[in-house]
């Protein structure tokens, strides 16, 4: 298998665990395990009972069974638990596609749901967005890229780097052109439950079609990347066994530790995306603040959902240099646009309760460089 470098991985390797001021995380404010185990009364004497044998590989019942309850049509037969949704993009596109498949992948996208679908060996077709179309999706480019061999479509929503929602008409336009050819519908949905108004959620791929495969993480919405831990929900079981059969070969099954932690924290998620939200919704307006006085220089779509937007820098056609002087000269870390073959963008993130801090760095450092 051949695999082109992640770039997103490989920037934040670089830049993380240094930069003092990290201005484009996408993963919603963390909390120690501690808070997690103060939601329950006796979470705490499971977690120090809990044996650390092998797992199951689907995942553990009581945690299937949490996460399925996010979902309007499923039961915990219709969840199987991967180590974050990294790989369940792994697991997924492997146990499903083989060579000579077609595939088709909105983008700009995480990464890997573009490199890891080529690694298969399947021809890929990018359903490409544009900043100059605010974004919007272009229906007639995605009916042009079908194939009578497409198998699968990769979709985002809540998309990264965006922050915005699909809208609920092309969702379904989406789902019949995948209908017509039997095609697996991917969705990523990774930011879900973290609309900014709780009112637009929009319904889970799962909910909608039988041939989709819904993606969860803890890492996002939740904001605890460290239990990596994600999951696949679906009602076509017979793409479920292959997931699980391909995961044999990947981590057999996920960590003990996290499935309990995970699980009680699925119990409590609203929790977790008020809080989050709450966050969200304090910084944007910052945000907003921020832009009126930059407009000059910055400009994006407001995003909708999620913890991340692409901003464009007007002048700057390659936002690679200004984001590592950015970084040198202020120990901001923003995420230059570059990574999604965006070089006019860059991503910015306001999940974290640092974001306010990040931001007057970032804008005393515009200032002096105006
Ligand atoms: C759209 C999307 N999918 C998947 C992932 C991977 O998330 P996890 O930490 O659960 O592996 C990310 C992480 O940034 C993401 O933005």
């Amino acid at each position: 298998m051949k695999i082109a470098p992640f770039r997103i991985e490989q920037y934040f390797a670089l830049h993380e665990f240094t930069a003092p001021h990290l201005l484009s995380s996408s993963d919603a404010e963390c909390v120690s395990i501690a808070d997690i185990l103060a939601l329950e009364p006796d979470a705490a004497d499971q977690l120090f009972s809990q044996q650390l044998g092998y797992t199951q590989s689907a995942g553990a019942p009581d945690l299937r069974a949490a996460a399925s309850a996010i979902y309007r049509t499923t039961t915990a037969h219709d969840i199987v638990v991967v180590s974050a949704a990294e790989e369940g993009i792994f697991a997924a596109y492997h146990a499903l596609l083989q060579p000579g498949d077609h595939v088709v992948v909105e983008t700009p996208c995480y990464e890997s749901a573009l490199q890891v679908a080529r690694s298969t060996g399947a021809n890929v077709t990018e359903w490409r967005r544009s900043a100059d179309a605010n974004w919007a999706h272009d229906l007639a480019a995605l009916e042009r890229a079908f194939r009578p061999n497409t198998r699968l479509i990769y979709i985002n929503t809540p998309h990264n780097p965006t922050g915005l929602m699909m809208p609920r008409e092309v969702l379904d336009r989406v789902i019949k052109l995948c209908a017509a050819r039997n095609a697996w519908l991917f969705c990523d949905e990774v930011y879900r439950e973290l609309e900014h108004d709780p009112a637009t959620l929009l319904p889970a791929a799962v909910d909608l079609y039988e041939r989709a495969i819904s993606l969860g993480s803890m890492s996002k919405t939740y904001g605890l990347p460290g239990l990596r831990l994600g999951w696949l929900a679906s009602h076509d079981h017979d793409a479920l066994t292959k997931i699980i059969n391909f995961k044999h070969y990947t981590t057999i099954c996920s960590s003990a530790p996290s499935e309990l932690l995970s699980a009680l924290a699925l119990r409590h998620r609203h929790v977790f995306a008020d809080r989050n939200r709450a966050i969200v919704l304090a910084n944007l307006a910052l945000i907003d603040a921020f832009l009126v006085r930059h407009a000059n220089r910055l400009s994006w779509v407001r995003p909708t959902a999620g913890t991340i937007g692409f901003m464009r820098v007007a002048g700057v056609k390659d936002t690679s240099a200004f984001c590592e002087q950015l970084i040198a000269d202020a120990g901001v870390l923003l995420l230059p646009g570059t990574v999604y073959d965006e070089p006019t963008h860059f991503r910015i993130g306001y999940g974290r309760t640092s974001m306010p801090k990040s931001l007057r760095h970032f804008e005393a450092w515009l200032e002096k460089n105006s």
